[in-house]
């Protein structure tokens, strides 16, 4: 299911940095942000409370990964957070993924990372001793993540169409390394325009930089929002 509204990834390190980004958007206007490590581990579960007392949807980005009663007990603690999206490693396992289900419960969106897009199929190959292609992997773990009853996966806009060969339609793709035409690509190496994501089947797009660093933060949201909308 397509989500209108890009999800701003909210790559900041301090608190005071993300209550003056979020006041620069109009008092009525819904955002979905995306919450990572590094702000969560700075400011602590404060941070959802104060972004969804604001009116936002959040995605909880800590990727969790450890056995699967400690995975569900967490998934308790992130639904009463009210999280509305958060995600595991599947390499965690059906059991585990399982479990986190059932620790979120089945109102916020769960989904689970296959292969980083750090990892290298030759990294994958010596390190993870995976003797498969890295897409071979990632869509292997997908149907496993189908299985144990999540939503989706966070993968390359490049891989939704095999993934939802392999899985459905229904299964969420969330899709970052995306770039609005003409923008710097930063770090990204494999980037797709919100249109070019759109077409071919993303339901979530995660934006950054493009919106985070603008010279105009609202006006470059607004932008991608109506880019990513069209299709
Ligand atoms: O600034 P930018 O648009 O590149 O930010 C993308 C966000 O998505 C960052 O928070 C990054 O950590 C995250 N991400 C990614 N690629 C992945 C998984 C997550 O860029 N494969």
């Amino acid at each position: 299911m397509k989500e209108n509204r890009p999800v701003i990834a909210l790559d900041f390190p301090t608190f005071e940095d993300v209550k003056e980004f979020l006041a620069k958007f109009p008092k009525d206007e819904r955002l979905y942000v995306k919450i990572g490590m590094e702000l969560y581990y700075a400011v602590g579960p404060e941070i959802v409370r104060y972004v969804k007392d604001l009116g936002h949807s959040v995605f909880l980005d800590l990727k969790l990964h450890d056995i699967p009663n400690t995975v569900k007990s967490a998934m308790r603690v992130l639904s009463q957070l009210g999280v509305d999206m958060t995600n595991v490693h599947a390499a965690g396992g059906v059991e585990m993924m399982a479990a986190a289900r059932e620790g979120l419960g089945d109102g916020p969106v769960l989904i689970a990372v296959t292969q980083l897009t750090s990892t290298s199929e030759e990294q994958m190959r010596d390190f993870q001793n995976i003797q498969t292609s890295l897409e071979e992997s990632v869509v292997h773990y997908a149907k496993k993540t189908a299985e144990a009853g999540l939503d989706g996966v966070v993968c390359s806009a490049h891989e939704v169409a095999k993934i939802k060969e392999a899985t459905g339609e229904d299964f969420v793709c969330l899709t970052p390394g995306i770039r609005p035409s003409g923008a710097s690509t930063g770090d990204q190496k494999r980037v797709m325009t919100p249109v070019d994501a759109a077409q071919i089947g993303s339901d979530y797009i995660v934006v950054g930089r493009p919106i985070t660093q603008a010279q105009d933060p609202v006006t470059a949201y607004h932008s991608i929002k109506s880019e990513w909308e069209q299709v």
